[in-house]
């Protein structure tokens, strides 16, 4: 069995679903090595988080870079200093490289807040309001080139009230969010720890 299970988080803001990661650790439901919390943002909120858990935390910001290859190598470089088992984006916001994708094929996921392949990219909540959907959900999935495809590891539904705004979606969807994604990166850890891949 293998000793821990390196887990490296991207972030751009809140962080409440690394929040729920950090969470399921302290309460030791899942058993892995929060190892680096990264933002492509400085006064990303979810940073503080991960200090106040003492976790490593680094900031690259994206306006430094001119291209986004640039930004995506020096992430992998700081990335892979970790060697990480799983890459875990939580509200990170930014279009990756196919370098980047695949760099980490097969050990990188990502949470989104609408039914794939539904709704893919931004203001998912509204969007399902707009089109007067009777449910809505959120999307584990891995990562592949195409943006918010890749193949569906977990989706959680829920309905949608006529008094929904895009708001309550989005604060309904979150308590699910926190639920699921630490659930998912255990049937992925557990998998590794006894290689059942
Ligand atoms: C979450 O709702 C997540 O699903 C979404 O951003 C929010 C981040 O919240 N991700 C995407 O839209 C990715 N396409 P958090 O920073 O509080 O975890």
């Amino acid at each position: 069995m293998k000793k821990s299970f390196n887990v490296v988080v991207l972030i751009s803001g809140n962080g409440s679903n690394l929040q729920a990661i950090i969470d399921a650790v302290k309460a030791k439901e899942l058993d892995i090595n929060l190892c680096l919390v990264l933002s492509n943002k400085a006064d990303a909120f979810g940073l503080q988080r991960a200090a106040k858990a003492k976790i490593p935390t680094k900031v690259i910001e994206h306006s430094q870079y001119s291209t986004r290859l640039d930004f995506d190598l020096e992430m992998m470089k700081a990335i892979d200093e970790y060697k990480p088992d799983l890459v875990v984006l939580a509200g990170f916001m930014r279009i990756l490289s196919k370098e980047f994708v695949q760099h980490y094929d097969n050990r990188m996921i990502n949470i989104h807040p609408s039914l794939l392949p539904k709704y893919k990219g931004t203001n998912t909540h509204q969007r399902v309001l707009d089109s007067g959907d009777k449910e809505h959900g959120l999307s584990i999935h891995y990562v592949t080139n195409e943006l918010d495809s890749g193949p569906i590891l977990k989706q959680v539904k829920i309905t949608v009230n006529s008094d929904d705004t895009a708001e309550s979606l989005a604060k309904r969807l979150l308590i699910e969010e926190h639920k699921a994604y630490p659930e998912v990166i255990k049937q992925l850890c557990y998998k590794d720890k006894y290689c059942l891949k």
